[in-house]
């Protein structure tokens, strides 16, 4: 006789050892983000796929890729997500806006900010924000909003938020974002800057933004207005070596020297 595995009965105990995980890797820190990883069914967001995989603590799964394989949308590591949130400090009754979504870490965000909270989710993407809302109800989560538009130009017809949460590589923060930000709000952006993508948060000061934590990330690209084309000529033979443009200009002064083929994550 074969016994069929019923998930439900496993994702309990698989969301409490991810969670003893992200806390042994310092990604989670406070009781509220290990309550709410603790908390949202993470399997139920990429149905089809082995528990293990969505259960992994630092393993993102892949939603759609482009012609050429590249990943376009993903369900980001729980690390990743864990590490974005606690550099949040979203408290109870927030505004947040999540760019880039999935479902899942818009989920996350509903448990912290509580039913007197607001979440809307933004992406790009119709495919993505139908398949996002779709597990948001199917998950007891459909007061999250979901938008679909281009982030570029912030969210249209909302006011300012108490957090903008960014899950997509960005090469620079437009404008729109910071005036969807009061004075004491925080963006937390995955910036890539010389190559390297990291997760920094700013807080909005006046018309500034400062930063106030940075953790080292990756993420698939941002879309739209804000795409950004990195370009990496390889120097001499073989692929070892190659020199990558960062502002796009040919022969660009603002290059980098570094090892070719070196993959954003
Ligand atoms: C890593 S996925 C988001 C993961 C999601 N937050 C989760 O729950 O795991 C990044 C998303 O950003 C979206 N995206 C890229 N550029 C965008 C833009 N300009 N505006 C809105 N969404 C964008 C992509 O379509 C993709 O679905």
């Amino acid at each position: 006789m074969t016994t069929v595995r019923d998930p439900e009965d496993f994702s309990p105990a698989l969301r409490a050892a991810m969670v003893t995980e992200l806390r042994a890797l310092r990604a989670i820190t406070s009781e509220r983000v290990a309550r709410a990883v603790g908390t949202v069914p993470r399997h139920r967001f990429v149905p089809g796929q082995p528990l293990e995989a969505a259960y992994a603590a630092d393993q993102a799964v892949v939603i759609k890729r482009d012609g050429g394989g590249a990943a376009l949308s993903s369900l980001s590591s729980a690390h990743i997500q864990s590490v974005m949130l606690e550099q949040a400090e979203i408290s109870a009754g927030m505004r947040v806006l999540e760019i880039g979504s999935g479902g899942y870490n818009a989920a996350l965000i509903a448990e912290l900010v509580g039913p007197d909270g607001e979440v809307v989710s933004i992406d790009i993407d119709p495919e993505i924000t139908a398949r996002a809302r779709a597990c948001l109800e199917a998950t007891g989560y459909e007061r999250v909003q979901i938008v679909l538009g281009d982030a570029e130009h912030g969210v249209p017809g909302h006011d300012v938020f108490d957090r903008i949460i960014v899950t997509c590589g960005s090469w620079d923060v437009p404008s729109a974002w910071r005036w969807q930000l009061a004075t004491g709000d925080r963006l937390i952006v995955p910036l890539r800057l010389k190559g390297i993508t990291r997760s920094i948060a700013f807080e909005a000061d006046g018309d500034d933004l400062v930063s106030v934590s940075y953790q080292l990330s990756g993420f698939v690209p941002m879309q739209g207005a804000g795409e950004h084309h990195e370009r990496v000529v390889a120097i001499g033979e073989g692929e070892s070596w190659g020199l990558r443009v960062d502002d796009g200009a040919p022969g660009g002064r603002r290059c980098a020297a570094g090892r070719a083929g070196v993959p954003a994550a």
